[in-house]
């Protein structure tokens, strides 16, 4: 068990705080007796969501001067920002869709993001990049919720999930926390589940859940495919902090066979490669 005890000048920054991975996030942290400041588009959530325990910082990653303010002296970021795979309202489209401009974006996915203010390459590609381009020089680690099937996007069933370009946008925003020189661990979770129910996918519309049984399993190379449980994803990335031998790492994570009474983070990080 690791025995990490945050310093008093440890701040940690949360990019997507008010999603599904980052509630859990920010109340891991919390229970681990870290300072918590948080990235919002809508401070009134956040309020409202975190009571009070948290710093609110009103940005948006697409706007790069509403980052300083947000990044200023922090020692962690951690970004499980994002928007849907497939075209949906949380893409801000100019002006809504009529039925004949959704079905021609299902026809021509190139044509469609282009419409959009908030689609995956809007965030998960340039949004990123310029969250780590606010990044302190000092920063101890930029943990970034990625996504499985980044090396296997012509495959089934990725191929499909980048349809719209959501692989090719977490990948850019990989290089670009890659390239900056920044120490950072890369987190590719399988498809999610588990609460809080943020997105629109299916697996949130049928709620699954692992009922806690599964175990967790790591992956270095991207070979792993199947659910990952939201409340394993954000202690991954709460636990990659506190564990130094995830710097300079990309993993995958999934939720697999019989859970263990505890998890041991520290011997799964042990596990893994170096990975690409
Ligand atoms: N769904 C899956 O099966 C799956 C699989 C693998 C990886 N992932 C990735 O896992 C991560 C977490 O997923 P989730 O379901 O927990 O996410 P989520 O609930 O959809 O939350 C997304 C977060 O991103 C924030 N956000 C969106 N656009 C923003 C912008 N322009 N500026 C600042 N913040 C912005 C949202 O804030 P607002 O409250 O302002 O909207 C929200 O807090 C995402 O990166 C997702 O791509 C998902």
């Amino acid at each position: 068990m690791t025995s990490f005890e945050p310093s008093v000048e440890d701040l940690v920054l949360v990019a997507g705080a008010t999603g599904g991975v980052g509630q859990l996030v920010v109340g891991k942290l919390l229970e681990k007796g870290f300072k918590v400041r948080v990235l919002t588009r809508n401070a009134a959530k956040a309020k409202e969501m975190f009571n009070n325990r948290v710093e609110i910082a009103v940005g948006d990653i697409r706007q790069p001067n509403t980052l300083p303010a947000a990044t200023q002296n922090v020692t962690y970021i951690i970004c499980s920002t994002g928007t849907t795979a497939f075209p949906s309202s949380r893409w801000d489209f100019d002006e809504p869709p009529n039925l004949i401009e959704w079905a021609t974006i299902f026809l021509n996915p190139k044509s469609s993001s282009a419409k959009a203010k908030n689609s995956p390459a809007d965030i998960d590609a340039k949004g990123v990049s310029n969250l780590v381009t606010a990044a302190p020089l000092n920063l101890k680690r930029f943990v970034f919720v990625s996504s499985c099937g980044i090396l296997r996007k012509d495959k089934f069933p990725f191929s499909i999930l980048n349809g719209f370009g959501v692989l090719d946008a977490k990948q850019k925003g990989e290089e670009a926390i890659i390239s900056s020189g920044l120490p950072y661990t890369i987190i590719r979770p399988g498809r999610l589940i588990d609460g809080p129910y943020t997105s629109y996918d299916l697996n949130t519309l049928l709620k699954a859940k692992t009922g806690g049984q599964s175990g967790v399993v790591l992956g270095t190379g991207d070979t792993l495919s199947g659910d990952a449980s939201r409340i394993d994803v954000a202690a991954a990335c709460v636990e990659s902090i506190v564990n130094p031998t995830t710097s300079g790492k990309i993993f995958e994570i999934v939720n697999q066979g019989t859970r263990p009474p505890v998890i041991e983070w520290e011997r799964l990080f042990s596990q893994i490669g170096s990975g690409d």
